[in-house]
C-alpha cells in the first residue's frame, strides 16, 4: 500500500493509541503458560500480536476474542503445549519469535519457526546461545537466522547469563526458559531494558529477584518450577505508538493534543525526556497505576524545538523511538547527536541507514559516525520524495509524520507494514488534523 502525507496545519484533539505491543505479546504467552482462564483487555490487534496468538493456537492453546473485544486464553500449564504440525510463522514479529523460543526451549518436542523477509534477516543467535547453554537444541540458518528448528527439554539447566546488549527480548526469552529450569536462572544486562516480563511474571506468582548493580547493569533471576496463576490484564496504550502523534504535534507550533492511557514505565520514556530537553511542552496528566504498570494521559503542545545531544545510556529506554526522534531533530533548530545506536542496525530494518538516507533525500543533512546518528535540523524539511518502508512500520510512520510537517508531500511505499503495530494510524492522524491519503496499492 502506498500512503502520501500532505503538509498540514496544527494538530488538535484527543486520540487513543492501540495497546502496547510488548505487553500484548507477553500477556498472550504468559496466559498460555498459566493455569486457568486469563482475560486480556486492550490487546493490540496488530499483525505482530495476531501472529503470536496464531502460534499459540498451533501449540494447542485456546485463544479467543469475544465480541466485546476481550481476549480469553485457556491455560493448562506449559506441559499442555503440544508439538505443532506445521512451522510457526511469526511474520514481522521479533518479540513474538524470540520470546516464543524461550518457551519452546522448555518443551520436549521440535518446533520450526520462520517469519517474513525482515525477520528472516534478524539475528537469533543472541537468544539461541543461552537456550543452548540451558540444554535446548537450536538449529538455525547461517548467521543465526530464521528459519530455525528448536527442540526443547524439561527440565532445562539453570544458567547465569550475561547479555551483551540491553535487550528485553533476550532477557525475556531466558526468563521464560528459566521457568522450566531446575534451579535459579539469572540474566544480567549492561543496562536495564523494559521490564514488562518481570512485572507480569511476578504478578502471576513467579519467584523473581531483581538487582540494580553498582556498575549500572541489571540482573533478573527467576526460580524454575512454580505454576503461574491465570490473571486479568489491561494493556496500556503503547508509548512507542504514541510517539508518532506526539512528535507530529510537538514540532508544529499551535498544536495541542491529548493521548489518553499511555504506558509511562520509566524504561520506555526516553523519548519524553529527550523531547523535553529539546524544549517540547509535554505533560503527564492523571498518572495512575494500572495492572502493574504506570499509565498517564499525555498532553502535548507544539512549539519550536532545539537540537540536543542524546547520551548512549538513554538508548534502552527509547530504542524504538529513534526513527521518530530523528524526524523531530530534522524539524528542530541546530544539531542533534544520538549516540549508542548499534542495536538500530538489527531492528525491522537497519534503522540507522534507513533514517539517515531517507532524511537526506528529504533535504535534511545527516551523518552516521560509527553508532552515532547526527541530524542537522532546520525547521520544515523540503520533503517532496518517495520513501520505501523496508518492511519497517516505524520507518513508514516516521516519514508520514515528516510529510505532514514538510514543505511538500512525502509518499511511503510498503505502508501496509504499519498494521504490524499500529492499525488505524492514518485514521488517527487524520482525526487530529493530518492529511494522509492512500495513493496506490
Ligand atoms: C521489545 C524489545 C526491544 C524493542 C522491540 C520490543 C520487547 O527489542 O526494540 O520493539 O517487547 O521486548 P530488543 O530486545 O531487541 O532491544
Amino acid at each position: 500500500m502506498q500512503l502520501r502525507a500532505m503538509p498540514h496545519g496544527p494538530l488538535a484533539g484527543t486520540a487513543a493509541v492501540p495497546g502496547d505491543k510488548s505487553i500484548s505479546h507477553r500477556a498472550l504467552m504468559l496466559a498460555a503458560l498459566a493455569h486457568g482462564t486469563s482475560e486480556i483487555r486492550g490487546l493490540l490487534e496488530g499483525e505482530d500480536v495476531l501472529a503470536t496468538a496464531g502460534a499459540l493456537r498451533r501449540l494447542g492453546v485456546g485463544v479467543d476474542r469475544a465480541a466485546d473485544g476481550v481476549w480469553r486464553v485457556e491455560g493448562h500449564g506449559a506441559e499442555a503445549l503440544a508439538e505443532p504440525a506445521e512451522p510457526l510463522d511469526l511474520g514481522n514479529a521479533g518479540t513474538g519469535c524470540r520470546l516464543l523460543m524461550g518457551i519452546l526451549a522448555g518443551l520436549p518436542f521440535t518446533t520450526f519457526l520462520t517469519g517474513d523477509a525482515s525477520l528472516r534477516a534478524r539475528p537469533m543467535a543472541r537468544v539461541a546461545e543461552p537456550l543452548q547453554a540451558m540444554g535446548a537444541s537450536v538449529l538455525t540458518r547461517s548467521g543465526g537466522r530464521l528459519p530455525l528448528a528448536i527442540t526443547g527439554r524439561r527440565p532445562l539447566r539453570a544458567i547465569d547469563w550475561r547479555s551483551r546488549a540491553a535487550s528485553a527480548q533476550v532477557k525475556s526469552a531466558i526468563l521464560l526458559a528459566g521457568l522450566a529450569a531446575d534451579g535459579v536462572t539469572s540474566v544480567t544486562e549492561p543496562a536495564a531494558s523494559r521490564d514488562h516480563t518481570e512485572r507480569m511474571l511476578a504478578g502471576m506468582g513467579a519467584d523473581l529477584r531483581i538487582d540494580h548493580l553498582p556498575d549500572g547493569s541489571y540482573r533478573a533471576a527467576i526460580v524454575g518450577g512454580p505454576a503461574l496463576r491465570a490473571t486479568s490484564f489491561t494493556v496500556p496504550g503503547d508509548p512507542s505508538s504514541a510517539a508518532f502523534p506526539m512528535v507530529a504535534a510537538a514540532v508544529m507550533p499551535g498544536s495541542a493534543i491529548r493521548v489518553p492511557g499511555v504506558g509511562v514505565n520509566p524504561l520506555r520514556t526516553g523519548l519524553v525526556v529527550t523531547l523535553r530537553e529539546m524544549g517540547a511542552r509535554l505533560a503527564f496528566v492523571d498518572e495512575r497505576d494500572a495492572g502493574g504498570e504506570r499509565v498517564a494521559d499525555l498532553v502535548i503542545e507544539g512549539g519550536e524545538l532545539q537540537g540536543v545531544e542524546v547520551p548512549a545510556a538513554r538508548a534502552p529506554t527509547m530504542i524504538d523511538e529513534y526513527p521518530i526522534l530523528a524526524v523531530a531533530a530534522a524539524c528542530a533548530r541546530g544539531r542533534t547527536v544520538m549516540h549508542g545506536l548499534a542495536e538500530l542496525r538489527v531492528k525491522e530494518s537497519d534503522r540507522l541507514a534507513t533514517m539517515a538516507e531517507g532524511l537526506a533525500t528529504c533535504g535534511v543533512h545527516t551523518a552516521v559516525e560509527g553508532d552515532t546518528l547526527i541530524v542537522d535540523g532546520g525547521g520544515r524539511p523540503a520533503g517532496g520524495v518517495r520513501i520505501d518502508a523496508h518492511l519497517d512500520h516505524r520507518i513508514a510512520m516516521s516519514f508520514l509524520v515528516l510529510g505532514g510537517v514538510a514543505r511538500a508531500p512525502v509518499t511511503v511505499d510498503g505502508a501496509e507494514t504499519i498494521a504490524t503495530s499500529f492499525p488505524g494510524f492514518a485514521d488517527l492522524m487524520r482525526r487530529l488534523g493530518a492529511d494522509i491519503v492512500e495513493t496506490g496499492a
